[in-house]
This record gives structure tokens, C-alpha cells and sequence, in this order.
């Protein structure tokens, strides 16, 4: 038997999952870490954090599965996208990564546009210059830490740590690539033209792949810290969405997944590049090789119902939660929230706004706060398919992954919002899953990676819309869709304070 193993580097925890050659899980392990705020808008978190939990749940997983290191075949890794790690010329890191929720970059966002036009920005990598991105977060570094730039002789995204203390390699792959807004997205190479005009070496920059090639080999110091196989080959793997579009089976045109993790995603495949010219959604490669797909991003999804979560409802699981808020109508009694706890990218890109109660009142319980956060996503998640299909891009098939899209209650909003059927893959294991797919694809077990998952994924019975359901949510969105542009000048203010 020979088996894959994915791991995936999320925000809140990193999980590994051991599956056999048809996608069975064996044995899966996650430990968490710290996301640390220092301030308003800033996010980072430790590398070595990330690799503390590596090593200790891929020692979980062989310990508990019982199987021989040298029958695991090959590794994919997946995780957060966009974070910048900085290592010096020893491979040690500089610095904490700045993550992909942070938000401290507008003024190098501005520098960016003002370098590359905003014009070429948007042809060449597919999306305007973003906060969120690694480019800002580098010319971040470049102007305010010029000592730790100077020092900086790699740059890698956050799972291309793990690939590097994994194998020893410098590499990354396309889908997270895509990310840094350095990558020529239609060519699938980094581009000259962006670096030049930015002043960043390449040579700081990992050798990109293709998601599903071998990239490299377990060192003999990573088998003794996890327990591999110094025979074992790790596969480019995937950004966590590519990585889900993969284990959900979204790898052909018209197929398209909602994620509610600790960000919110709505991700359709496309055979042809795709761009919003308005650069509200994004176009990265995917996964699939010579493919790509379009997502527009909410930036705090899940965030929004943990956070709420950890202030007033320790005292609540998930589960408690998700009844509570199931017996509160729709509307929450006309409670609306806006989730822009960490800004704010589809359809906004304005990393100024910040969460609102709107129509809060003395009467008001938790649940219904509880049920106004949970619709307050959907809303925001609903702004993205709003974008999809006015691009043209085909969503006739949703599935719904992540933490949230175990929620019943949350799945049925987007059944209501979306007005389509919408439907789980029957293993949830999604961005782990996609990247032993693609693991299994790079150590040859499978053909491809649509043959992988047309052969070995199964889907659970859709969730309908229901259209009574559909029209009372239709009232709310309308007048949750006025409140940004009503708030705007304002968010700018307090910001500026
Ligand atoms: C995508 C994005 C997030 C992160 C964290 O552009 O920023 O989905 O990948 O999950």
C-alpha cells in the first residue's frame, strides 16, 4: 500500500491528514498558534510556530496510522497564501511573517500602482496592487526595516517555509505564486517587468513549479525531526483555495466552491484567464495544470464568528451556536452585521473599513447578534458571486468547504443567497485532501488531477434553495449592500485618526 500525505498550514491551526491511495483518511492530527495583532490592522505570525506544528502532527498522524514512513509515496502542502516569510543567507528567519489579513501597506500599494501603472499591475499579475499581497508587504520591509531587507536573501510564501525546512529546496508553485503579485499570471512565470520596475532581486525569489511536480525529497534532518522517509518526495501543493478547489473536485470549467475558513472564498475554475478589469475578485493560476480560477475574498469569515465567539460565548460550541442562531428568524429581527474586521477585499478593496452592528437595539439577545454575524458573511459572500457572474464566470455547481461550511444553517444561506443548490464533498478534509491529490498525481499514482477526483471524490445530497427563504433574504441584502458606500467616507476618518 503506499500512502499521500497532506498538510495544511491554515491561520488558526495547521492540520495534516494521512490518506491511502483511494483518498481514505488514516489517521489526521492539527495544532494551533498564536495570530498576534500588534496593532489595529497589523497581523503576523511565527514561522517557526508553523514548523512547531508540522513536525508535531505528521509525528501524530504516523504514530496513530501505524504506517511505515517508506510507504508514504509523496507530501503535498497547502496553506495561507499572500504571508511574507524573509530568511537570511543561513536559511534563519528575519523576522514574524506579515500574513494575509494584514493591513498596514496602503501607502506601499499606492507606491506600487505609481511604479507599474495601474494598467499593466492588473494585465500582468490580475489584480490590482492589494494590501493583502506579498509585493506591498515586501516594500513594506524595503522602507521601514531597511536592516532586515538587507539581510533578506530568500523570500518564501508561508507553506514554501515548511516545503524549505521539509527538503531543503527553494520552490514554490504556481497557485500561491500567484498571490505575491510578482508572477505574470497568464505566462505562469515571475515577471521581469513588475520586479525591475519595483527594485526586487529575483534571485530573493523560489523557483516556481507546477502544483502537481515533484519539487524535492525529505532531508535526513527533516526525517529525524518528523518521523518521513528520506525517500519521500514533496509535490509543489497548493494555496489553501487552489488546494480546496481540488479536494472538493472544482478542477472544470462551471464548478465552483464557497469556503468559510478564517477568510471567506468563493472560487469558480476557468480553462481561459479571466480578469476583472475593476480588480474586485482575483484571477490566480490553479492548480490544475495550464488552468486557472477567479475568487473574490471575504476577508473576515469565520473570523467574524470566532471573534465574536472568544468576546461573549466561550460558554458555546459551534454546535450551540449554530442552534441558537438557526432559532432566530431571518433579518435577526433587523440586525445586520458588516464582517470587515480586517478591511475588507471583494467587492470593497478598502483596507480602512472595519466591522458594524447596524440596527442594534435594547431588545437584541446574543443569538440574534450570534445569527446577524452568521448572515453578515453570507451577505458579503453573496457581493462576491454578484461579481462572478456579472464577469460571466459559470457557477452552476456549488460546493461548500471549511470550518463554516459544516454549518447547516450557514449552507442554507448561501442555498438562499446564491439561489443555487448547494452541496459538500462527503470527506471534508478539502485543502489537505487537494494536496495529497496532488501529491498522489506528482509520485505518479494517478493520471491527472481531474481523473483523480472524477474517479475517487464523492458528494453529498444538495442543500436546495428555498424560495420564501430566498425573497425575505433579498430585503436584508439590499439594504446591507447600501451601508458600505453609506460608511466609506467615514471608515477613512477613523482610520485616519
Ligand atoms: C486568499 C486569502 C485567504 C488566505 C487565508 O486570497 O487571502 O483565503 O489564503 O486562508
Amino acid at each position: 500500500m503506499k500512502a499521500l500525505l497532506g498538510i495544511d498550514l491554515g491561520t488558526s491551526a495547521t492540520k495534516t491528514v494521512l490518506f491511502d491511495e483511494q483518498l481514505r483518511p488514516l489517521a489526521s492530527a492539527s495544532s494551533e498558534y498564536p495570530l498576534h495583532q500588534p496593532h489595529n490592522g497589523w497581523a503576523e505570525q511565527d514561522p517557526q510556530d508553523w514548523w512547531k506544528a508540522a513536525v508535531e502532527t505528521v509525528n501524530a498522524v504516523l504514530q496513530k496510522s501505524g504506517v511505515a514512513a517508506g510507504d508514504i509515496a509523496a507530501v503535498g502542502i497547502s496553506g495561507q497564501m499572500h504571508g511574507l516569510v524573509m530568511l537570511d543567507a543561513d536559511g534563519e528567519v528575519l523576522r514574524p511573517s506579515i500574513i494575509w489579513c494584514d493591513q498596514r501597506t496602503a501607502a506601499e500599494c499606492v507606491e506600487i500602482t505609481n511604479l507599474v501603472g495601474a494598467g499593466r499591475m492588473i494585465e500582468i499579475t490580475a489584480n490590482p496592487a492589494l494590501t493583502g499581497f506579498t509585493a506591498s508587504k515586501i516594500m513594506w520591509v524595503k522602507k521601514h526595516q531597511p536592516e532586515i531587507y538587507a539581510k533578506c536573501r530568500h523570500i518564501l510564501l508561508p507553506k514554501d517555509y515548511l516545503r524549505y525546512k521539509l527538503t531543503g529546496e527553494f520552490a514554490t508553485e504556481v497557485s500561491d505564486a500567484s498571490g505575491m503579485q510578482l508572477l505574470d499570471v497568464p505566462k505562469r512565470r515571475w515577471s521581469e517587468e513588475v520586479l525591475t520596475k519595483l527594485d526586487i532581486d529575483p534571485s530573493l525569489l523560489a523557483k516556481v513549479y507546477e502544483s502537481p511536480e515533484i519539487t524535492g525529497t525529505v532531508s535526513g534532518e527533516a526525517a529525524r525531526a518528523t518521523g518521513l522517509s528520506v525517500k519521500t518526495v514533496v509535490v509543489g501543493g497548493a494555496g489553501d483555495n487552489a488546494a480546496a478547489a481540488v479536494g472538493t473536485g472544482v478542477v472544470t470549467d462551471g464548478k465552483a466552491f464557497t469556503t468559510i475558513g478564517t477568510s471567506g472564498v468563493v472560487f469558480a475554475h476557468t480553462d481561459n484567464v479571466t480578469i476583472d478589469p475593476q480588480g474586485r475578485v482575483h484571477t490566480f493560476c490553479c492548480a490544475v495544470p495550464g488552468a486557472w480560477h477567479v475568487m473574490g475574498v471575504t476577508q473576515a469569515a469565520g473570523l467574524s464568528l470566532k471573534w465574536f465567539r472568544e468576546q461573549s460565548c466561550m460558554d458555546l460550541n459551534y454546535r450551540q451556536i449554530d442552534d441558537l442562531a438557526m432559532a432566530v428568524p431571518i433579518g435577526a429581527r433587523r440586525l445586520l452585521y458588516l464582517p470587515y474586521l480586517m478591511g475588507e477585499r471583494t467587492p470593497h478593496l478598502d483596507a480602512d473599513c472595519r466591522g458594524v452592528f447596524f440596527g442594534l437595539s435594547g431588545m437584541h439577545t446574543r443569538p440574534d447578534m450570534l445569527r446577524a454575524v452568521m448572515e453578515g458573511v453570507a451577505y458579503s459572500l453573496r457581493d462576491c458571486v454578484e461579481v462572478l457572474r456579472g464577469m460571466g464566470v459559470q457557477t452552476s455547481e456549488m460546493l461548500a468547504c471549511g470550518g463554516g461550511g459544516t454549518s447547516a444553517l450557514w449552507r442554507q444561506m448561501l442555498a438562499d443567497l446564491f439561489n443555487c443548490d448547494v452541496r459538500t464533498a462527503t470527506s471534508q478534509e478539502g485543502p489537505a485532501l487537494g494536496v495529497a491529490i496532488l501529491a498522489g498525481v506528482g509520485a505518479g499514482l494517478f493520471k491527472s488531477v481531474p481523473d483523480a477526483c472524477a474517479e475517487l471524490l464523492r458528494f453529498n445530497d444538495p442543500q436546495p434553495p428555498v424560495a420564501a427563504n430566498a425573497k425575505e433574504y433579498e430585503t436584508y441584502y439590499g439594504i446591507y449592500k447600501t451601508l458600505y458606500p453609506a460608511l466609506k467616507e467615514n471608515f477613512a476618518k477613523l482610520a485616519a485618526v
